[in-house]
This record gives structure tokens, C-alpha cells and sequence, in this order.
């Protein structure tokens, strides 16, 4: 007999309490932290779904690792572990540690990468567009066409548009030094790229002598799904598949906060000698000596386990499922998602579910108060208060209104989620109550993470 349900595969021998608080107690917290839940003290949040990234739970054998480590400064057997972890997946020849996702792409953007050039990726996280940006360059999101509808379903909506790619190498043949594809597309509501697409993009690199490189932050969930979703995968390993998409691309960038089941670190991984050298000069310069690059031994271990904890089917169905289940339920209910439900989250369309509250009173971010409120839950806000600063201090709305439930690795249970279901299914309830904000004090950038607001009344 096969049984349907699918468990969490693994029992818990370590708890951390989390603590429940009373509603009153959730609004004078918020309110101390100006009503931005990024202000809060993690104390006083339930269920935290601010972000998957570097929030997941370890496995006994990672802390095991980390017991072994090696804290050499040179040439630590924790790094060599490391190297071969990522080189055994990723078969990329020159394996650069660095201490998060952002540093790799600092790194690789500031040897790669010049004034005036341009930068395409199916969509680009915000960091990484940053990161090109300072360089006076210009990143250029190109998603399949389509996927700015948040309702529409394809299996692969992460994809890149490869005619605009084409179109982008004709008209700026010199000026384009790297072509990105980010898997799954977090911009782009966690969807997925199949391998077909990849494909496309790296013999259309290949053709035109472009360096293709794949930000490779959640590279199992996106393997699961071209094994789930694109045919002729469906009896090969996550393994199998991931390795057939780094073959495909001349380097990556690793967050292995998400993917690399770590609480910290990431790597930068490439197979060109030149560029590799420059960027071990400036990861000294920066990070750290070539063998750590800004993490500790027991950091490193955690990571060269932790990859190929990811890629484990048990893991990957249980994880993918809990998220399409979130999703199965909230569209039972009729609360406005961004469909299909992604790999590490689920999307809220404010804009659409709170429609009462004119966008410049930003929606989702009074849906994200709301959440806190009523359930002690944090989620972040993707829209206008994220995205619409203006260098030049002008405000410009957003398309999207999104508010994120952003799952940790291994972190919560069945109950857990079914409880956020229950919270989201209240507040479809008291929905027409909900008021919007306005900002009663904001730095001169990046304001989602500091800023003050006040209800509307
Ligand atoms: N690329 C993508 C697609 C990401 O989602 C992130 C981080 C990064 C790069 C940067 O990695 O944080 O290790 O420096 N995303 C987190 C999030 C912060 O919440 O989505 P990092």
C-alpha cells in the first residue's frame, strides 16, 4: 500500500519554544517598531515567514560537521570538503567561498562587469541588480512573456524570453558581459525555469561567445520541478538534473542560505582561469583568504552537507508540497495568490484581495501589519513601499502588491501551516476593516527595512 500523506522527513530532537502573545501585546510591539514587522523583536513573532533564507533547520549531520570542522586559516580540510561538495554537483572548476549570496555576485560583477554595459536575467533579485548597478551598469529583466499576469498558470513561469534575449545580443553585441538566469525566479513569485529554457539561453550565449551564469540560490526546488513538470525528467534524480543545469552555464553565484540548507554562506563558482583569478584577488581583498572566504570551517561544512540534504526527493516532495498546499488553500477560499503557488513561497495579491485601499496607501504593507496582528505571523511586503523610491526622491507605484510567506527549511510543521491558513482564512473575513498606511518617516533608500508608518484613518 502507498499512502498519500506526505510527512516531514525527519523527527525533531531539539525544540525551541516559540511564544505566543496576546493581540494587544502584537499592537503595542508594532507599534514600537513604527509599524514595519522588519522593526520587530523575532521574540514576539509566532510564525516568522519573513524570508527562507538562512532561517533553516540543520540536520544532526551538519552539526556534526560543524564538530569536526577545521579552523585552519589556509587550506583547512573544511574548505577541501567544501570544494568537492560544490564541484561534485556544480562540476565547475574553480569553487570561490564567500559569506553570503551578494558577496559572490559583488565579486564576480566587479571583475566582470563595466560601466555602460548591460546585464539581462529573466529577473533579478534585488541584490544582484545592485550589485550590477553600482558598477554603471545596467540590469535588464527579461521574463518570459506572460508572467506578469499573476494569475495566469504555466508550469514554467520563471523562464526568460529568449526572443528578447536575442534581441538584446543583436542590438548591444559588445556591451553584454554576462547573461543570468536566476532559478527559481524569487522576483518573479518563485517560479520555476524548465530546462528547456536553459538550454535555449546557453547555446544562444554559447553562439554568440557570452558567458552564461546561473544564480543558483534555489536550484533543487527548481530541479524538483523540471522533474515534476518537464517531460522526459520524470525518472531522473534532482541530482541528475541539477548537475545537467550547471553543465549548461560557464558559472554560478550560491546563496547557500537557501538552497545550501546553511545559516550562512554562498560561493561564487566558475570555470574561466583569468576571471577566477581576479576573483580570488578581490575575495582576499574583501572576504577572506581563498580556502574560507568570510566563513568559518564549521560554516563551510555546514554548506558541503547541506547541498546534497536539498536535493533529497523525501525533502524536496515534503517541501514543495507544503507550499502547493498553502496555496490549494487560500485559492479554495478565494483569497487572491500569485499562482501557480513557487518553490519557497506564497504570494499574496493585495492589490487585489485589500482592492479598497488605493495603492498609495500601500496594501501590502497594511496586509503585512494585519498578518502580525491577528497571528503573530511576519511576512514582508513586495511592492510599493519596497520598490517605490525614486533615486531622486519621487515616488512611483509598483505593478504588484504582494505580500510573501516565505518559508524556512525544515523549520515549521503541519500545524504551523495549517494555523497560517486559519489566521489568512480570518482575515478574509474582517478584510473590508483593514486600513491602509501612510510613511511618517523613511531613509533615502532601501526604506522598506526602516521606515515608519501610521494607520490611515
Ligand atoms: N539571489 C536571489 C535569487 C535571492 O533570493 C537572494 C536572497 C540573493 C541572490 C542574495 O543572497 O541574501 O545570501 O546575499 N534572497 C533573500 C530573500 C534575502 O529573502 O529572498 P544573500
Amino acid at each position: 500500500m502507498e499512502f498519500k500523506t506526505i510527512i516531514e522527513p525527519f523527527r525533531i530532537r531539539q525544540v525551541q519554544p516559540i511564544r505566543s502573545t496576546t493581540r494587544d501585546e502584537r499592537i503595542t510591539a508594532l507599534e514600537k517598531a513604527g509599524n514595519n514587522v522588519f522593526l520587530l523583536k523575532a521574540e514576539n513573532v509566532l510564525i516568522d515567514l519573513l524570508t527562507d533564507s538562512g532561517t533553516g533547520a540543520m540536520s544532526n549531520e551538519q552539526w556534526a560537521g560543524m564538530m569536526r570542522s577545521d579552523e585552519s586559516y589556509a587550506g583547512a580540510e573544511s574548505y577541501y570538503r567544501f570544494e568537492s561538495a560544490v564541484k561534485d554537483i556544480t562540476g565547475f572548476k574553480h569553487i570561490i567561498p564567500t559569506h553570503q549570496g551578494r558577496a559572490a555576485e559583488r565579486i564576480l560583477f566587479g571583475a566582470a562587469v563595466e560601466e555602460g554595459q548591460v546585464v539581462p536575467n529573466n529577473t533579478h533579485f534585488d541584490t544582484t541588480r545592485a550589485n550590477i548597478e553600482v558598477r554603471g551598469a545596467t540590469a535588464v529583466d527579461i521574463p518570459t512573456p506572460g508572467s506578469a499576469d499573476t494569475q495566469s498558470i504555466s508550469p514554467f513561469k520563471g523562464n526568460m524570453d529568449i526572443d528578447e534575449l536575442k534581441s538584446i545580443l543583436d542590438q548591444w553585441a559588445d556591451k553584454v558581459p554576462m547573461v543570468m538566469m536566476t532559478i527559481t525566479n524569487n522576483s518573479n513569485g518563485g517560479q520555476p525555469v524548465s530546462l528547456g529554457n536553459i538550454r535555449e539561453a546557453s547555446e544562444l550565449c554559447k553562439e554568440r561567445g557570452v558567458p552564461f551564469f546561473i544564480d543558483a540560490c534555489r536550484f533543487a526546488e527548481n530541479s524538483w520541478f523540471i522533474k515534476l513538470r518537464e517531460e522526459g525528467n520524470e525518472n531522473r534524480t534532482p541530482i541528475d538534473i541539477a548537475r545537467e543545469i550547471f553543465s549548461l552555464a560557464d558559472g554560478a553565484t550560491m546563496s547557500a542560505k537557501k538552497d545550501g540548507m546553511a545559516n550562512m554562506g554562498g560561493f561564487l563558482a566558475l570555470n574561466d582561469d583569468a576571471l577566477a583569478e581576479q576573483c580570488r584577488s578581490m575575495l582576499i581583498l574583501t572576504e577572506g583568504f581563498p580556502t574560507y572566504g568570510g566563513l568559518a570551517g564549521y560554516d563551510l561544512e555546514t554548506v558541503a552537507t547541506g547541498l546534497y540534504e536539498a536535493l533529497r526527493e523525501d525533502y524536496l516532495a515534503y517541501r514543495i508540497r507544503t507550499v502547493a498546499y498553502v496555496g490549494e488553500q487560500l485559492t479554495n477560499m478565494g483569497i487572491p495568490i500569485l499562482q501557480p503557488p513557487g518553490g519557497h513561497a506564497i504570494y499574496l495579491d493585495a492589490k487585489t484581495w485589500l482592492s479598497h485601499i488605493p495603492q498609495e496607501q500601500y496594501p501590502g504593507w497594511a496586509l503585512a501589519n494585519v498578518l502580525y496582528q491577528e497571528g503573530g505571523i511576519r511576512a514582508s511586503e513586495i511592492g510599493s513601499v519596497m520598490f517605490g523610491q525614486q533615486p531622486d526622491g519621487s515616488e512611483k507605484l509598483a505593478d504588484k502588491e504582494l505580500v510573501r510567506l516565505a518559508f524556512p527549511r525544515r523549520v515549521y510543521t503541519q500545524s504551523h501551516i495549517d494555523y497560517v491558513v486559519e489566521v489568512l482564512e480570518y482575515i478574509n473575513t474582517i478584510k473590508d476593516t483593514i486600513k491602509g498606511v501612510r510613511i511618517t518617516k523613511q531613509p533615502a533608500a532601501l526604506r522598506h527595512f526602516t521606515a515608519e508608518f501610521e494607520t490611515v484613518m
